[in-house]
């Protein structure tokens, strides 16, 4: 059974879902506050904490990789190889975006006009958004129901997928940043704004709702993607947001944050949604995949790497502790 290499992919997918979502939709505070010529201290603090954040989203990138390679290697790899040039732009993309965090929160460019400064974190939205569009792009090319599609791209030399279900899985992504960023900020800028943040992040579960929604109707039989095989996994992210949705109205209305319910409903709404997601594509995984991968060896030697991994992390995190204490 592949089951454990599944629920891993669910796990640290949701992870990376949360990370990136800090990133997009923390940078996008931060251009669009700057457009709009000013500062705060949520843009403040988000700049302080996106060069970090993006680090480790991009590391929390890594496992999921792994397993997808793992369980849908030959769709994985197809779609890699056919977007080619067009697919390794990503690489260039994050190497700026990250430059332009750094140099968005150096001393440096503190002296700039808010003019400036708007456009080096619209310059780090533009890449972020591009790397999320590919994401999104070579879901839907390795997910072609006919490999004829797969081929027809060959043929024409084409570097883009164009599929309906991109426009939409693209604003369900950015709707998702914007309901997962203002949790990160309660804990990054206590007490700051947490009204601004109640409707920022209200309004991300709305257009997350909307994205999915249109997403699930583009989808066509041309897709292995299969909406209703997910429907356990959609009660629980209904409930999941319905859950976040109450606990940030509480926060619109008034009330003080309760930051352990808001951290709870919003780790179960990346949860659900990955969950979901996988269920949709499971029905994909090679038969012929799965019992090479059940035979597959190591459990041990990734047990022990994932136990020292863990402690070195556990231990790194004690030494700045340490260190940023004094
Ligand atoms: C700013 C940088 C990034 C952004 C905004 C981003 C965004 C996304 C998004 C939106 C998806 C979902 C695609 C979909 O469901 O259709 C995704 C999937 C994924 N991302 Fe990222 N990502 C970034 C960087 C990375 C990096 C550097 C890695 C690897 C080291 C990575 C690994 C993955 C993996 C493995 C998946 C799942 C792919 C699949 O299931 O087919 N991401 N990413």
């Amino acid at each position: 059974m592949s089951t454990p290499y599944v629920a891993l992919l669910v796990v640290t997918f949701a992870l990376h879902a949360l990370l990136i979502g800090f990133v997009l939709a923390g940078t996008a505070y931060v251009a669009i506050r700057g457009l709009r010529g000013g500062d705060d201290p949520l843009a403040a603090a988000s700049r302080d904490w996106l060069p970090f954040a993006l680090g480790a989203a991009i590391t929390a990138g890594v496992a999921p990789l792994l397993f997808v390679q793992v369980l849908y290697q030959p769709r994985f790899y197809t779609a890699n190889l056919l977007l080619f040039v067009r697919w390794l732009a990503i690489v260039p993309a994050l190497i700026v975006g990250f430059y332009a965090l750094y140099l968005g929160k150096s001393a440096r460019a503190a002296a700039w006009s808010a003019r400036a400064r708007a456009a080096v974190a619209t310059l780090a939205l533009a890449c972020f958004v591009f790397v999320a569009w590919s994401w999104i792009e070579d879901h839907a090319l390795a997910m072609q129901r006919d490999p004829a599609t797969w081929a027809a791209h060959y043929g024409r030399g084409a570097l883009r997928h164009r599929d309906p279900t991109i426009a939409p899985r693209l604003a369900m992504w950015l709707g998702v940043a914007a309901a997962v960023w203002p949790l990160g900020m309660l804990y990054a800028a206590p007490g700051v704004a947490p009204r601004r943040l109640a409707a920022i992040a209200l309004g991300g579960l709305a257009v997350a709702a909307l994205g999915a929604a249109l997403a699930a109707g583009a989808t066509d039989a041309r897709s292995v993607i299969d909406v209703a095989a997910a429907r356990g996994w959609l009660y629980g992210l209904a409930a999941a947001t319905a859950a976040l949705a109450l606990a940030w109205g509480a926060v619109a209305l008034g009330r003080a944050p309760a930051r352990g319910a808001i951290a709870a409903a919003t780790v179960a709404l990346a949860l659900t949604l990955a969950g979901a997601r996988e269920a949709m594509r499971a029905a994909a995984i090679d038969p012929r995949l799965a019992t090479r991968v059940e035979h597959a060896q190591g459990l041990p030697l990734f047990v022990a790497a994932l136990a020292l991994g863990g402690a070195a992390i556990g231990w790194c995190l004690v030494i700045a502790r340490r260190a940023t204490r004094g």
